[in-house]
């Protein structure tokens, strides 16, 4: 009688730690607790309880296509026991026991994909105590992501980009992504609702841009998708436009090439070399809106061919190179052409110790020369200067007994560094004359200074400077100026050099 009333109260003190045979003092329900009267009792063995083990809610899980990691909230215990249920034998089977009060995850890996799976987790306070798995109400359904397909290759050319992914066996379709470089996400494109494409063209792209793209592969069940990670990423660019050279500037030495500028990181120039028959990449152009290139250091009155390529840069560094449009031909400028046993050298008549005149060549003193000196003359006037030709045209004759005069006078290679043989005169051209004074007195004078600094401007230029004899072949001549026309003797001035040196041209008896 006693020992029953005594299991009651245990029940409801709820005592669920008793060990079997072991005494406990309890207050005996009913009982008033006034009376202030316990009693001892006696746990029989046939009586004691079983312990068991909290079921507990999880909370959350992550997935992937083979694996979970289920999550809970810590409780007070000493570990966690997690179970599976096996749909084939129909159990609950223990996969894992975390000996940490403290865990709030487990990883179940080794895992199919796109499978749904049931777990459960059981708190436990004692290692024996037991888990109750068929506990219906803590069942956790998760399902694997299906297989992310692999994605295999992406070409593209001038117009569309080409996509080949992997087939996912059970996936009912796919999904393409490609990435904004706006926003800096993936977006996706295109659906694929079936299980036997696995290639797409993507023509919504423009020549001349980078593209990367992911995709993911789906399995539809009861009625919602269960999506795979995305695949890994394949990038490219499709090729930007053709070049075509428009046109070309062309000097005696260099080419200026120009082309319209399109959607691309940079441009490739190539030139023919006639020597090894080969196309030569001269240089790469950084800069994707140039719409020109000067090409120097070529030789003159040469043909030239070129080509030009546009290039844009994938996500991975790789260049996607453009058509090269037709090869165009260009002729540096000019020959040095002789008429008449007269050299012009880009149009400019030359007399030096290379280049000779004819001995019948007597054009007398050039009208335009001679205009343009006046002019300069009442401009130096103005200054206070006065400006007068003491020697202008001379002819073949003439100078042909000056220069023997000179070399009786001081010996051939003396007179050779002021004086030119008959035929190699600057005067016999008429565009040459000496001024004031065709002496080194002349050197430093007012007017020496004012010449210098202004005969540009009216067309001349100082034939032989200082400094300059090794090229020009004559010592310096402050006093002798050789028309050219103002924009051509302003060029020549401007450059520093001396006229030999600007055309490129020697002076040199052979
Ligand atoms: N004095 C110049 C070089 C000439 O004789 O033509
Ligand atoms: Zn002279």
């Amino acid at each position: 009688m006693i020992s029953k009333r005594i299991l009651t109260v245990l029940a409801a003190a709820a005592i669920v730690a008793t060990v079997p045979g072991a005494l406990y003092l309890v207050n005996r329900s009913g009982d008033d607790p006034s009376e202030g009267v316990s009693t001892y009792a006696q746990v029989t063995p046939t009586a004691a309880r079983e312990q068991f083990s909290r079921g507990i809610t999880v909370t959350k899980a992550n997935k992937t296509f083979d694996a979970v990691r289920l999550f809970w909230k810590p409780v007070s215990c000493n570990g966690y026991r997690i179970y599976v249920y096996d749909t084939s034998s129909r159990s609950w089977d223990k996969i894992a026991t975390v000996k940490s009060s403290s865990a709030d995850q487990y990883r179940i890996s080794g895992l199919d994909p796109a499978t749904e799976y049931k777990f459960k987790v059981f708190a436990y306070q004692s290692s024996d105590e037991k888990d109750s798995p068929s506990d219906k109400g803590r069942t956790f359904s998760v399902s694997t992501k299906p297989t992310a397909p692999k994605l295999l290759s992406l070409s593209a050319d001038n117009k569309s980009a080409t996509i080949k992914w992997s087939k996912v066996e059970g996936a009912t379709g796919y999904r393409i992504y490609r990435y904004d470089f706006k926003t800096g996400k993936y977006i996706s494109i295109v659906s694929i609702k079936n299980n036997r494409t696995f290639t797409w063209t993507d023509k919504t792209v423009s020549s001349g841009v980078a593209y990367k793209y992911k995709v993911k592969s789906y399995v539809k069940v009861d009625g919602v998708n269960n999506w795979s990670n995305y695949s890994n990423m394949l990038c490219t660019a499709v090729k930007p436009d053709k070049i075509t050279i428009t046109g070309a500037n062309r000097t005696y030495d260099a080419v200026r090439l120009f082309w319209e500028p399109v959607t691309c990181n940079g441009y490739q120039i190539y030139m023919y070399d006639s020597g090894s028959k080969k196309w030569k990449h001269l240089t790469t152009v950084k800069n994707p809106s140039a719409n020109q290139y000067r090409i120097s250091g070529l030789k003159r009155g040469t043909e030239y061919k070129f080509k030009i390529r546009a290039y844009k840069c994938d996500a991975q560094r790789k260049n996607h190179f453009g058509s090269f449009g037709s090869t165009f031909t260009v002729t540096t400028k000019p020959e040095i052409v002789t008429k008449n046993g007269i050299t012009y050298v880009e149009g400019i008549l030359i007399a030096n110790k290379t280049y000779s005149l004819p001995s019948n060549y007597n054009p007398g003193m050039n009208s335009e020369a001679m205009q343009a000196f006046e002019k300069m003359q009442k401009a130096a006037r103005r200054d206070g200067i006065s400006l007068w030709i003491c020697s202008g045209f001379r002819s073949y004759s003439y100078q042909k007994s000056l220069y023997n005069r000179y070399v009786a006078r001081d010996g051939q290679a003396a007179a050779d560094r002021f004086s030119a043989r008959a035929g190699h005169s600057e005067h016999q051209t008429g565009l040459a004359m000496d001024i004031n004074n065709a002496s080194s007195s002349f050197e430093g004078t007012a007017a020496a200074k004012w010449l210098a600094a202004n005969c540009a401007d009216y067309g001349f230029i100082i034939r032989y400077p200082k400094g300059k004899e090794s090229i020009t072949g004559y010592k310096y001549e402050p006093w002798h100026i050789r028309y050219l026309g103002v924009k051509t003797a302003q060029a020549v001035e401007k450059s520093g050099l001396c006229l030999e040196e600007y055309l490129k041209i020697t002076s040199e008896y052979q």
